[in-house]
């Protein structure tokens, strides 16, 4: 792995990383496709090209027919947003498209809206802690100082409070995640009415948290990401769904939905737009 990543390092000192597909995944993660050109900060695989999405990026003029982003948007600022986002439209030939997928913020505050409506009508447990839930969705990832974060705490508790919820949110990424810190033998036992209080960190450890991109910087709903995708200079912004695409066979390459159709982030906005051709 050291040696792929230094070979594509040198690439990168050159100038330009050596490209082998049309198709972009930046911020790929572990969620990536052979036939793509894939890309991310941390690479989860050799066949990951390290690249910081923060700087210019490593490629030619037009040299993609498609650029896809899966849930990194919202760890840029509105600032290095804009800046990625003139990158790929850069990287990307006249007429193509791009895709961008981030956790979306009217999906979250109208769940969390009808769970406060809920929650206020009467002494129902379960209608608290689906409010509480919706709570932890909408802030936590911005607010958090340590990996994980009251969501990570939220999973770790035995029985997990609302997993029902939680599961048809999130999906089945999520479901795996909490399946897997349930399966934890380290894991210490935890009162769940204890899921809100973070244990202190120092100062110096909230800021290196900070610097390692886990926390939200931005969040997006259908009007503010087209906006940002105009602003970008891309054209006809507009929502799909999951399995519905302007990319040639993408629901192929199962990067939103698996082969039966399944989303794996149902929690997320959805939106592509085109590099206009002139
Ligand atoms: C929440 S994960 C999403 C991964 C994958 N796209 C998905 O949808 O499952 C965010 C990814 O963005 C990557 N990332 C964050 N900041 C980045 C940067 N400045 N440059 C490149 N990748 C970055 C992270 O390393 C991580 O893999």
């Amino acid at each position: 792995m050291l040696s792929s990543i230094m070979a594509a390092a040198r690439g990168v000192y050159a100038g330009r990383l050596a490209t082998t597909s049309p198709l972009l995944n930046v911020g790929c993660g572990n969620r990536f496709h052979a036939a793509w050109t894939n890309a991310d900060l941390m690479p989860a695989s050799p066949e990951v090209l390290p690249i910081d999405l923060r700087r210019r990026l490593p490629f030619a003029d037009s040299t993609f027919a498609a650029a896809y982003s899966s849930h990194v948007l919202e760890h840029l600022t509105p600032l290095e947003a804009r800046g990625f986002l003139r990158e790929m439209q850069r990287v990307l030939r006249p007429g193509g498209v791009v895709r961008i997928v981030v956790p979306d913020l009217e999906g979250i505050v109208r769940g969390y809206l009808r769970a406060l409506d809920e929650a206020a009508c009467g002494a129902d447990t379960e209608a608290r802690w689906r409010h509480r839930w919706m709570t932890v969705e909408l802030l936590d990832q911005m607010v958090r100082t340590q990996s994980g974060g009251a969501m990570g705490r939220w999973w770790s508790c035995t029985p997990v409070p609302c997993l029902d919820l939680i599961q048809e949110r999130l999906g089945a990424e999520a479901t795996m995640a909490i399946a897997s810190q349930q399966a934890r033998t380290d894991r210490t036992f935890l009162d769940p009415v204890d899921i809100l209080l973070a244990p202190a960190v120092s100062d110096r450890e909230a800021m290196a948290f900070a610097a390692r991109g886990e926390r939200h910087k931005w969040m997006y709903d259908r009007v503010s990401l087209a906006d940002v995708l105009r602003e970008s200079g891309f054209t006809e912004p507009r929502p799909m769904t999951a399995v519905e695409s302007r990319i040639p066979a993408f629901t192929t390459y199962e990067l939103d939905a698996d082969a039966s159709g399944n989303i794996l982030k149902p929690d997320s906005l959805f939106m592509e737009a085109v590099r206009p051709s002139a």
